[in-house]
């Protein structure tokens, strides 16, 4: 047995309280471990191409590719005995099937009702979440319709987008989709799309709404992915929110609580944690967190560099959503992920 040391005595410490003694060993510490993370709390986003190839690699992504319907088949068939809740479908838009209207997204047979579809048809255990916002589909990149002044300045249109957006919501719900995830941070468009849903017989279907979307650099390699980076006209800045905010999150939370969102999201994840905790204490609502693409490509990049532990970064990253008080995270980690968790 240790006797109290030396140095303690004579600088008189106050050992009383050892909480070193809860982490001597592995078993203590899983006694006392507080929050889990496990392949139930991870959605999985998936990019959909249409290029005749299977897959195409996004390059700021190491280790995401790009789908063929076949494949996102292939892949969701993974997400089930992986035990991953939900897959996310975001498709990359051949420039020719883009316009200032977005309409590829009113398609019935886009990119992501043919993989609602196809894997709804086989794997229907499996969550289906579709993101509704028309950027993939736009030739000026926005999320929503647009004037553009004579001087060439861009109004993103409130309204009208609502409109768009219902649209967009009901074609992904007649292709299967389970849950409606708006994107886009136009005012009052939760509601809307309640509304039609219910009025068309969805009443299942569940929105979960992109709440506290911030305008974020770290979006940058997803609009590589969907291509549309480069056609982006401007930045988002007059409907994302500002990154110097926290009160404003709750009140556009609190909004679509009330237009009747089942479940809300911030986003992105990690510079906004604080965001998570306050959300969730302030409703207790269903809370998702997206780590997003920029997060993604960053832990990547230095693991690839031998700079950090990948797999070691990724389930700190994920365990701090949880700790936050999110019920569930978007990631391009999840199989990856969901891999480690099963071979622990
Ligand atoms: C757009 C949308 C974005 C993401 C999801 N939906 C980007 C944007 O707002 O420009 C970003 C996801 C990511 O970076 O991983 N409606």
């Amino acid at each position: 047995m240790n006797k109290p040391s030396r140095i303690a005595e004579t600088h008189r410490l106050d050992l009383t309280h050892r909480p070193r003694r809860n982490r001597k060993a592995e078993w203590a510490r899983r006694l006392v471990s507080e929050h889990v993370l496990t392949a139930s709390d991870l959605i999985w986003p998936l990019f959909l191409i249409d290029s005749g190839k299977r897959r195409v690699p996004v390059a700021p992504m190491p280790g995401v590719d790009r789908l063929s319907v076949d494949e996102a088949v292939r892949e969701a068939e993974r997400a089930v005995k992986l035990d991953i809740p939900a897959i996310a479908f975001f498709p990359y838009t051949e420039p020719q099937l883009k316009d200032a209207r977005g309409s590829e997204a009113f398609n019935e047979n886009n990119l992501v009702c043919k993989a609602c579809r196809a894997i709804k048809k086989e794997f229907a255990q499996l969550g289906l979440v579709t993101d509704v916002a028309l950027d993939p589909y736009t030739s000026h990149g926005h999320d929503g319709l647009v004037r553009e002044s004579a001087s060439g300045d861009l109004t993103i249109l409130n309204d009208e987008t609502v409109e768009a957006l219902v649209r967009q919501a009901l074609t992904q719900a007649r292709a299967g989709a389970d849950i409606i995830a708006p994107s886009d941070m136009m005012d009052g468009r939760v509601g809307a799309i309640r509304e039609a849903l219910d009025a068309e017989g969805f009443l299942e279907v569940q929105i979960m709404a992109y709440s506290a979307k911030y305008a974020s650099a770290f979006y940058g390699p997803f609009r590589d992915a969907l291509g549309s980076a480069g056609a982006l006209k401007g930045d988002k800045r007059t409907y994302q929110m500002d990154s110097a905010n926290s009160d404003e999150a709750l009140r556009e939370v609190e909004l679509d609580l009330d237009e009747g969102a089942d479940m809300v999201m911030v986003k992105p994840g990690m510079p906004y944690l604080d965001i998570i905790r306050r959300v969730k204490d302030e409703f207790g609502a269903p809370t998702f967190a997206y780590q997003v693409s920029g997060e993604y490509s960053m832990i990547m990049a230095a693991a690839q560099n031998g700079w950090i532990d990948g797999d070691k970064a990724m389930m700190e990253s994920l365990i701090a959503f949880k700790r936050a008080g999110a019920d569930g995270v978007l990631t391009y980690f999840a199989p990856r992920a969901a891999e480690k968790l099963r071979s622990k």
